[in-house]
């Protein structure tokens, strides 16, 4: 075991703001803020967005640096990717932030009827061979799955070097009947250049993967839809 990924597990241990439940509280989720994320955790009653595959939680971080007014809980289950996140936010002194490890499969567990408003889904492994979605985690599978515990149209928003898992959840959304909101095969060249500058500028965070996807030369793809 690397002694670098040891120490971010054990500084883990030390944040208030991170999360990770043992097995049992995994399956049954209702030991751990089940509806009571905001009030118990933020100490307020705003609105929650979640980065789910957050990895080192460029987009939970960067969001809570531009919206103060709302709450953002990063996941994933590599609790030594997310230790960057949550350093940053502390070092930073950002309030809205939380991380929690866990399996995305076990997202429902967690989260109560309504407590969730956003999602975002960066970068999210394509699963080529998963043809019935039930491993991409931006397919209407799990779309369904959000949709138990956001808000009446909540909105899910997608990231993605990849024509494929762009071009596959596109199909199974509007086969579903998931509208498409907004869809670009190109964030930089063309989707920043016709959104209002706000959102333009919550495009331009870059997360590491995306970065190293950048370099390549690859396409930025971008969806966005409402459960
Ligand atoms: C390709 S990386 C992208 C990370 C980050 N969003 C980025 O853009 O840099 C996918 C991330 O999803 C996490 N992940 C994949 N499948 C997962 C699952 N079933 N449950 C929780 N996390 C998962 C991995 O640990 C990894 O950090």
């Amino acid at each position: 075991m690397g002694k670098d990924k040891l120490r971010k597990w054990k500084e883990n241990e030390t944040f208030s703001h991170v999360f990770e439940p043992d097995l049992k509280s995994i399956v049954d989720g209702a030991g751990l803020h089940k509806g009571g994320w905001a009030q118990e955790v933020f100490g307020n009653d705003h609105p929650i967005t979640l980065e789910l595959g957050c990895g080192k939680g460029e987009y939970t971080v960067g969001l809570a640096r531009r919206h103060p007014e709302r709450n953002f809980i990063g996941v994933d289950i590599k609790g030594h990717r997310f230790w960057r996140g949550a350093k940053t936010s502390q070092e930073e002194g950002l309030k809205n932030v939380a991380f929690l490890r866990t399996k995305i499969e076990f997202v429902q567990n967690f989260f109560a009827e309504g407590e969730v408003s956003e999602i975002w889904l960066t970068f999210s492994d394509p699963q080529p061979k998963d043809e019935k979605g039930t491993k991409r985690i931006t397919s209407e599978v799990f779309l369904r799955r959000y949709r138990q515990f956001m808000v009446p149209d909540g909105i899910i928003h997608v990231k993605s070097d990849s024509p494929l898992l762009y071009a596959l959840s596109k199909e199974g959304w509007e086969n579903a009947g998931f509208p498409i909101l907004e869809d670009s095969q190109d964030v930089y060249s063309d989707l920043v250049h016709r959104v209002l500058p706000e959102f333009a500028d919550v495009l331009n965070i870059r997360t590491y993967y995306e970065q190293r996807w950048l370099e390549e030369g690859k396409n930025i793809h971008y969806l966005r839809t409402r459960v």
